[in-house]
C-alpha cells in the first residue's frame, strides 16, 4: 500500500469557536468552511507545521456526526490516508479487517474526490482518499 496521512480529522460542535482556539495555537485556515450536502456537516480545513486539520461539525441534527458529537464531544476522530491507488488498497484494508462504514462518495470539501470510511475494532476509525485522478 502507499498511504501517506493527508489529515486528522476533528469532531467539533460549532466550527467558528473551534478555528478560534486553533488559530490561538498558531493553525491557520487554509480552506473556508465548505457545506457537504451528502453528509450534512460544515468542513474546514487548517494548517501548521505541515499538518492538515479538518474541522468537521454537524449542519443539522441527521448529519452523520451528530451521534458521534453526542458520544465522544470535541476530538480528533478519525485520520485521513490519501492514496494514488485507492480501489486495491481499499480491497487490502477490507482484506485485513477493515470493516466499510460507507461506500465511496465524492468529498465536496475535498474537490469531490472520492473517500470511503472504514473502521477496526482494534483502531477504530480512518478515511480512505482517492487522489488517482490528482495528475490526470
Ligand atoms: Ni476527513
Amino acid at each position: 500500500m502507499t498511504l501517506k496521512v493527508h489529515h486528522i480529522g476533528y469532531l467539533v460542535k460549532k466550527t467558528e469557536a473551534a478555528i478560534l482556539s486553533f488559530q490561538a495555537l498558531g493553525y491557520r485556515v487554509t480552506r473556508e468552511t465548505v457545506y457537504d450536502d451528502i453528509r450534512k456537516v460544515n468542513i474546514c480545513f487548517l494548517e501548521k507545521d505541515n499538518y492538515r486539520i479538518e474541522l468537521v461539525s454537524p449542519a443539522s441534527e441527521d448529519s452523520v456526526v451528530s451521534g458521534l458529537l453526542k458520544k465522544y464531544k470535541n476530538c480528533p476522530y478519525h485520520i485521513c490516508y490519501e492514496t494514488s491507488s485507492f480501489d486495491e488498497d481499499y480491497q487490502t484494508l477490507l482484506a485485513n479487517g477493515f470493516l466499510s462504514i460507507d461506500t465511496p462518495t465524492p468529498a465536496p470539501a475535498l474537490r469531490d474526490r472520492n473517500v470511503v470510511f472504514l473502521t477496526s475494532a482494534s483502531m477504530g476509525m480512518i478515511e480512505l482518499l482517492d487522489v488517482s485522478q490528482d495528475s490526470r
